[in-house]
């Protein structure tokens, strides 16, 4: 099949765009606004973009009704966030902190979830996440939306410090059966990562 995604006609149940792109890792952000309320929020259009020095990326699509997600609107007003793993351990927490509520309502009490303070940044981590990593906003892309007064706003971040719990380490490496992270996939499905296989890239 082929469709042309200007009238969006690909005859299925459901768009298959997202599920096109998988699997998608889930920064779990964490902000904090200019009165000092902390944010938290799973966002999937999430990656890291280059390496040295290491950059993030997330990407804010508000609707007309809601152009500026709470994510968006501190890392603007702030500058800084913390990108947490949402690990399969914490699948429940990380949906119930995807819930549309307003800037005021704390997401971490929401989620049953305690906060540690970060080492270089004001927003604070989510402590049961084995690795977080704090970043200082770099810029925001913005993008085309389709939906008149929506926004589609790409945000990078660099990332300035990078805890990882000892309990995911062996031999001094990051072990994803430990890490167990989850990432999205299309619908409303999601896939566990605890399998890995080497490949060595030719000279
Ligand atoms: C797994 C998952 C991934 C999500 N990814 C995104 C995303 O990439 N971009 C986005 O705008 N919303 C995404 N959402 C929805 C936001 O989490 C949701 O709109 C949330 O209420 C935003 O919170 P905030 O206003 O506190 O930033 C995702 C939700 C879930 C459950």
């Amino acid at each position: 099949m082929f469709y042309e995604t200007r009238d969006n006609k690909h005859g299925l149940p459901h768009d298959p765009f997202k599920s096109c792109i998988v699997p998608r890792p889930i920064g779990w952000i964490t902000t904090i606004s200019a009165d000092g309320i902390a944010n938290l929020a799973p966002y999937s259009f999430f990656n890291g973009v280059a390496s040295d020095p290491p950059m993030v990326m997330f990407s804010s699509n508000g609707s007309s009704a809601n152009p500026v997600k709470d994510t968006l609107a501190n890392c603007l007003e702030t500058g800084e966030f913390v990108a947490n793993l949402a690990t399969w351990d914490l699948r429940e927490e990380m949906s119930r902190t995807s819930a549309a509520v307003p800037p005021e309502e704390d997401e971490f009490l929401l989620a049953g979830l305690e906060t540690a303070p970060s080492r270089l940044i004001k927003p604070p981590r989510v402590k049961s996440a084995p690795i977080h990593l704090e970043c200082r906003y770099l810029q925001t892309v913005d993008l085309p939306c389709n939906d008149p007064g929506g926004r589609n706003a790409l945000v990078i971040g660099q990332v300035v410090g990078i805890h990882i719990s000892e309990d995911v380490l062996t031999d001094g490496m990051v072990d994803i059966g430990k890490l167990k992270p989850i990432a999205r996939l299309g619908y409303k499905d999601y896939t566990r990562v605890d399998e890995a296989f080497t490949m060595t890239r030719p000279a």
